[in-house]
C-alpha cells in the first residue's frame, strides 16, 4: 500500500531478532489459519495457544470475531472491507512476529490475493494453514446458525454461499478437520511448531556476535 505520510524515518531496533529467538527458545513467525466459517480455525488456534505456552512457547492468537470487536470495528464484509481486514492483520502479525512470538492468525480471509499480502508482511516466517473441512460439513455443523440465516438471505455475502472461498494453491500445512478430530489435528500442528519454529544452529553457535 502506498505511504501516505511525509518527513518519516525508520530506526532499526537493537535487539537483534536471533537475540529473541534463543531468549525464547524458538523463532518468531506466523501460523496463518484460513478455512470456511466452522472449518475449525477457533477451536484449534486456542487449543494450540494453550498447549505451546504450557510448552513454554511465546504464543498468541488473533481471532476474526474477537479482532472485529476492536482493531476492525468499522469493517464490514464486503470485498474491500476484507481486504482491509486481512491487511491491518497481516501488519499486526508480522509484528507479533518480529517481536519473537509465534502470533495465531484465524480468519476466513477467503481471497488469495489478501492472503498473499500478509505473507509478504510476515516474510520468511510465514506459514499458511489450510484448514480444509468442506462447505457441507461447515454447513452441517453450523454451530452459530449463521448458514442457516445465509441460506434464508439473511446474511448478505456470507462466505461459501453467497461470497466466495479461494483455497490456497501451495499451503505450507492442510489439515482435513472434515475428517480429523480436534487431538488428531492439534498433533499435526504441534508437530509442523516442533520443527517450523526451532531456532536454526547458526542463530544459536553466532551467540557472540549477536548478544544482545
Ligand atoms: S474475513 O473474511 O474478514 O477473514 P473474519 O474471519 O474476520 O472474516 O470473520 C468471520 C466471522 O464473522 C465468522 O466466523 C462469522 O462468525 C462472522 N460473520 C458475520 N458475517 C459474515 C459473513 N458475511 N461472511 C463470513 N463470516 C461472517
Amino acid at each position: 500500500m502506498t505511504v501516505r505520510s511525509t518527513n518519516i524515518t525508520t530506526t532499526e531496533h537493537r535487539v537483534a531478532k536471533e537475540a529473541r529467538w534463543r531468549a525464547n527458545g524458538h523463532r518468531g513467525g506466523v501460523l496463518w489459519f484460513t478455512g470456511l466459517s466452522a472449518s475449525g480455525k477457533t477451536t484449534l488456534a486456542f487449543e494450540l495457544e494453550q498447549r505451546l505456552f504450557k510448552k513454554g512457547y511465546q504464543v498468541y492468537v488473533l481471532d476474526g470475531d474477537n479482532i472485529r470487536y476492536g482493531l476492525s470495528a468499522d469493517l464490514g464484509f464486503s470485498p474491500t472491507d476484507r481486504g482491509e481486514n486481512i491487511r491491518r492483520i497481516g501488519e499486526v502479525a508480522a509484528l507479533f512476529a518480529d517481536a519473537g512470538y509465534i502470533v495465531i492468525p484465524a480468519f476466513i480471509s477467503p481471497y488469495r490475493r489478501d492472503r498473499e499480502l500478509a505473507r509478504q508482511a510476515g516474510g520468511e516466517a510465514f506459514h499458511e494453514i489450510h484448514l480444509t473441512a468442506s462447505l457441507e460439513v461447515c454447513e452441517g455443523r453450523d454451530p452459530k446458525g449463521l448458514y442457516k440465516k445465509a441460506r434464508r438471505g439473511d446474511i448478505p455475502e456470507f462466505t461459501g454461499i453467497s461470497a466466495p472461498y479461494e483455497s490456497p494453491g501451495h499451503p505450507e500445512l492442510a489439515i482435513n478437520t472434515g475428517i480429523l478430530s480436534v487431538e488428531e489435528s492439534l498433533a499435526i500442528l504441534l508437530e509442523y511448531v516442533d520443527h517450523a519454529f526451532a531456532v536454526p544452529a547458526e542463530a544459536i553457535s553466532d551467540r557472540a556476535a549477536l548478544a544482545p
